[in-house]
């Protein structure tokens, strides 16, 4: 029956217009459709996975009265999902009369670009610092951090590091941001999507507005595609080059993209991107600054979202682990109603998990910060930033006067799933915290899993750095600085 079904209108805002396409399939990817449909080339295919940036385009939404830009992949980004929002390609921020955008005359002027495959991605990232910074100075830090999904393989970073900073002493080119609320107010005008919609009953994308809606579509399309940000599935499609007949997209679903707060715990929305689930993480604990910033790169973190990537359940995913370590629940809705399990029963093998086919995961709820609790999540990959892990690991620890009254820690990279050491936090509780407990538990820790040996990292490796990190953990609750990456600041590295 699927097969026959047909798209809704796809319509967003671009170069001050309105533009509406007809008949996009559901799996086509907002780079395929803006350099074969539309023959916009100038954003380009490198890797085609999310990894290098060279696709990197920037998407408007209004968020709260204000219009919010962030930077993604349009390589596994489904053109659908950007219906109803603003699109800049590196095509779109120079002025009418061809005067370059103090982006682009930045990476000029410092010599950012060489074979310039990669420049209009790195042009989109600093296009979307720059309209975030407003004309302050940028650190050094700010455009690495800006610049995290954007791999270059000849011009080295420093050159596009300098252009960062340039940008903001040229002269300013801003965006009009309340034209663009207005145009993007028209597109979300009932009157206006129910006219774009008629005669269709039902579409081959189903982008639902509120839980209600979503939970509808499930129970009657049980066997559509459910997606969220699409970093993963989205390789599924330009890898795998799989097809899906119907795609229920989860992103537009108010309640899901909210995050709340209560007394004791977070409850975030399975559809809250990556970027604000962990922003609010971290301004609970702030010591999880330097994982949330390893997560991917920027462009991923602000489509991925943290339901997306704990429902995938990928062995490798890095938020499980972390979320099984501060002892975080699911609940799970259908229309026959919720319920509620610990983050890490949610799984019963490689991908595979508990939920029904019309379930959806609606919240993540995570406990918060507590006194006297001593939690870190570490993250071991080949490159620093932008990449997949070959061991992630989070411990929580609760201390009372020198004693370990609770240990919660969550392994990934070791299993066909992500897992709670179960064993290792029975070494632990009850014990002094001391160098010889946090031995001892870092080798149970080894003993407890029989990790695979992958291109990620040996299956030997993967044991050895488990128990290095449990050290590790030892030695940063005693205060001891420098014995992690994250403390080594490029600062004058590269002058
Ligand atoms: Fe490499 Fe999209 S082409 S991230
Ligand atoms: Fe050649 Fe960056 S300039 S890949």
């Amino acid at each position: 029956m699927t097969d026959t079904l047909h798209t809704h209108p796809l319509r967003f805002v671009r170069r001050g217009q309105t533009v509406t396409l007809h008949n996009i399939p559901p799996t086509r990817t907002l780079l395929d459709l803006l350099r074969e449909d539309l023959h916009c080339t100038g954003t380009k295919e490198g890797c085609g996975e999310g990894d290098c940036g060279a696709c990197t385009v920037v998407l408007g939404e209004e968020r709260d009265g204000t219009l919010r830009l962030g930077a993604v992949n349009s390589c596994i980004r489904l053109a659908h999902s950007i219906d109803g929002m603003a699109l800049w390609t590196v095509e779109d921020i120079a002025q009418p009369d061809g005067t370059l955008h103090p982006a682009q005359e930045a990476m000029v002027a410092c010599h950012g670009s060489q074979c310039g495959f990669c420049t209009p991605g790195f042009v989109m990232s600093l296009f979307a610092l720059y309209q975030d910074t407003q004309g302050q100075p940028i650190a050094r830090e700010q455009a690495q951090a800006a610049l995290s999904g954007n791999l270059c393989r000849c011009t080295g970073y420093r050159p596009i590091l300098e252009a960062a900073s340039a940008m903001q002493n040229l002269p300013r080119h801003s965006l009009d941001e309340s034209t663009v609320r207005a145009q993007l107010r028209a597109l979300a005008d009932p009157k206006i999507k129910a006219a774009a919609r008629k005669d269709k009953a039902s579409s081959a994308y189903l982008a639902p507005r509120t839980l209600a809606e979503l939970l509808r579509a499930r129970a009657q399309h049980p066997r559509a595609q459910l997606v969220a940000g699409c970093t993963d599935v989205g390789l599924w499609i330009t890898k795998m080059h799989m097809q899906f007949a119907q795609v229920i997209d989860t992103t537009q679903v108010a309640e899901l993209r909210r995050i709340e707060h209560y007394p004791h715990h977070l409850a975030i929305g399975a559809a809250a991107s990556l970027t604000d689930a962990f922003a609010a993480l971290v301004a609970d604990r702030p010591q999880l600054a330097s994982f949330a910033h390893r997560f991917a790169g920027l462009p991923v973190r602000n489509s991925g979202t943290l339901g997306g990537n704990v429902a995938n359940g990928s062995p490798i995913g890095d938020s499980m682990p972390l979320l099984i370590a501060l002892g975080a629940n699911v609940v799970l809705m259908s229309e026959r109603g919720h319920r509620e399990m610990p983050l890490e029963d949610l799984y019963t093998g490689y991908r595979k998990n508990v939920m029904a086919p019309d379930d959806v995961l609606a919240w993540i709820k995570v406990p918060k910060a507590v006194p006297h609790e001593f939690s870190r999540a570490y993250k071991i990959s080949k490159r620093f930033e932008d990449d997949i892990s070959a061991v992630c690991l989070a411990i929580h620890l609760t201390l009372d006067e020198g004693h370990i009254a609770a240990a919660s820690i969550g392994v990934g990279g070791v299993a066909a799933t992500p897992v709670r050491a179960v064993k290792t936090q029975a070494a632990l509780q009850g014990q002094r915290w001391t160098q010889d407990t946090a031995h001892t538990a870092a080798q149970v820790l080894q003993a407890e899993f029989q990790p695979i040996s992958d291109l990620r990292a040996s299956a030997l490796y993967r044991k050895q750095v488990l128990g290095n990190l449990l050290q590790r953990l030892w030695l940063e609750s005693q205060g001891t600085a420098n014995v992690n990456l994250e403390n080594f600041a490029a600062t004058g590295v590269a002058a």
